[in-house]
């Protein structure tokens, strides 16, 4: 009996993503429409206090080493800073990482990281201004360039962008977008468009392939696959024009890494999920609120995590996209 979150295949999940929030404040044509979604109501959100509990034991108990705060988007949460000082009290303490589309990042990057944050994942999938107002539906790409400055500046690193290229929309800025991090010391992730969008409209052929993502790159840039393990990366990193800048493709779909897979996931609802695609949960805000001990909660995330398929099935006959959305789950 393992005290660690293993499943069937032999994988532990040492990498846990904290959705903190379903909101956002862009609106990004992939991932919501503009009206936004239903909410979740307050009363259906952890507490500060009901998260920071079960983040410590995930971390004292179940061997959980990394933890990675999404939402929604994650600075929409109200004392956000206060759960990652909580965060970074534990013993031992784990590596504190947040993915954001950095809008007030310019304003917070000091406070977070005097708070614990170690670093950041940007969403950033254009660099043209009428752009990115069609993509996010809001004027406000100046607040991410700003952003991603100020968590370098602040001293977090690397600090990554993700950019999710799309078929007519912005797939001709794989090599602008690589220069424009390239010059800022950022450190660029292509990621293939997976089927997590509330509106269903995820279509295999208006996915730009890690394939061709490549293929645009090498046009102006010389690419060797970097030395040394990629562990539970998503991401494939390659040297550029001999290192030690790196660029990452997120394969999701052509290049599956569900075999390395070490995550786990809780929503902002209370639910744990062993995979992004998982169709079904474990309502640990149920048994939190139901008076439960920390080792049975323990007890019931280990049983979570053994019941983990073997990947996510997108490529396979009767593939189902689950019913929460990216934005609900945590990307
Ligand atoms: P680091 O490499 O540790 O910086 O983090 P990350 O790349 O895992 O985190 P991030 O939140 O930036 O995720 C980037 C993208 O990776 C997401 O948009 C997803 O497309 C993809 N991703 C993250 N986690 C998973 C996962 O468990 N499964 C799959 N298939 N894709 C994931
Ligand atoms: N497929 C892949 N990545 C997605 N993201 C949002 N929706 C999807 C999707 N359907 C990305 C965002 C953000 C990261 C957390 O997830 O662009 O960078
Ligand atoms: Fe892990 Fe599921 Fe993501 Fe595959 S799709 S890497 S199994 S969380």
């Amino acid at each position: 009996d393992s005290p660690l979150l293993v499943d069937r295949f032999g994988r532990v999940a040492t990498d846990l993503r904290v959705s903190l929030t379903d909101r956002c404040n862009l609106r990004c044509t992939y991932c919501m429409p503009a009206e936004g979604l239903d909410w979740l109501p307050k009363r259906e959100l952890l507490s500060d206090a009901e998260l920071v509990r079960l983040i410590g034991i995930a971390v004292t108990r179940l061997g959980v080493t990394n933890i990675r705060f999404t939402g929604g988007e994650p600075l929409l949460r109200p004392g956000l800073e206060d759960v990652i000082a909580a965060t970074s009290a534990l013993d031992p303490r784990p590596k504190i990482s947040m993915t954001t589309n950095g809008l007030s990042l310019a304003r917070r990057a000091a406070d977070l990281v005097r708070a614990g944050l170690d670093r950041v994942n940007v969403s950033l999938d254009t660099l043209d201004p009428a752009r990115f107002r069609a993509l996010t539906r809001r004027d406000r790409l100046d607040d991410v360039f700003a952003g991603l400055a100020a968590a370098r500046d602040a001293g977090m690193a690397p600090v990554k962008v993700n950019a999710v290229l799309m078929r007519g929309v912005n797939e001709d800025e794989a090599v602008p977008l690589l220069r424009y991090c390239l010059e800022h010391g950022y450190q660029l992730r292509f990621i293939e468009q997976m089927p997590l969008d509330p509106q269903h409209g995820w279509n295999r052929d208006d996915m730009v392939t890690a394939e061709e993502i490549l293929a645009a790159l090498r046009t102006a840039f010389d690419l060797a696959p970097e030395p040394g393990e990629r562990g539970g990366a998503p991401a494939e990193r390659w040297l550029v024009d001999g290192g030690p800048a790196v660029v990452g493709v997120i394969a999701s779909v052509t290049r599956p890494f569900c075999a390395a897979c070490d995550r786990t996931r809780l929503t902002a609802d209370g639910q744990v999920r062993n995979c992004l695609f998982s169709q079904s949960e474990t309502d640990l805000r149920a048994l939190l609120r139901a008076g439960a001990t920390d080792e049975e909660i323990a007890r019931r995330w280990r049983a979570n995590s053994w019941a983990k398929a073997a990947g996510h099935g997108i490529n396979e006959a009767g593939f189902h996209q689950p019913d929460r959305p990216m934005s609900a789950i945590g990307g």
